[in-house]
């Protein structure tokens, strides 16, 4: 009898904890790439903060950090499509990613290449002011009709 019990036990924990495990495998996971694609787009907006600092006047940047500001925009915009290439239905972190961004993938994903040839084109011209402020300006403009589409409020 005494047996019969550990053995009982045993089954329904195993089986508790088999049934637990996906559901929690797939929520932590999922947190995991929200949480990834954020800091890839705050690292975006904090090099692009930054910038519009420099372009005002209120911060002194050495030319060649702001090339480097520029450049990384470039490298992080190159990860875009990995970095949001998995839906994360079973997340519990706080995402503004709009579903939409599956469903229309391939134009989302367009964005990315050209974010990052628009930052390239910064970065040749860094420290030069009134070549930067014309990229800077499509720079937002790329942010923005991404940000319009694919995020929600
Ligand atoms: C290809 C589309 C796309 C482009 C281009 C894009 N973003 Fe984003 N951005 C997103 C999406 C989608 C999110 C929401 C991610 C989430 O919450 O999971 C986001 C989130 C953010 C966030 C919030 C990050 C956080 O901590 O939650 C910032 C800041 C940001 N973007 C800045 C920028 C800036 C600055 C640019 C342009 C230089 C830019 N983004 C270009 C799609 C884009």
């Amino acid at each position: 009898m005494k047996h019969f019990i550990k053995t009982a036990l045993l089954t329904a924990t195993l089986g508790l904890s088999i049934a637990a495990l996906p559901a929690q495998a797939d929520e932590t996971s999922d947190n995991a790439k929200v949480q990834t694609r954020e800091h890839m787009m705050a690292g975006i907006g904090g090099a692009m903060g930054t910038l519009g600092c420099y372009m005002k006047g209120e911060c002194d940047l050495p030319k060649g950090v702001v090339h480097l500001l520029a450049e990384g925009i470039a490298y992080s915009a190159s990860t875009g499509p990995a970095v949001f290439k998995d839906q994360t239905p079973d997340a519990t972190h706080k995402t503004t990613a709009s579903a939409d961004i599956w469903t229309d993938w391939d134009n989302f994903a367009d964005h990315f290449p050209k974010l990052q040839e628009n930052a390239l084109k910064l970065a040749e011209v860094a420290g030069d002011k009134s070549a930067m402020g014309p990229i800077m300006g499509e720079m937002g403009k790329l942010c923005k009709d991404c940000h319009d589409d694919y995020r929600t409020k």
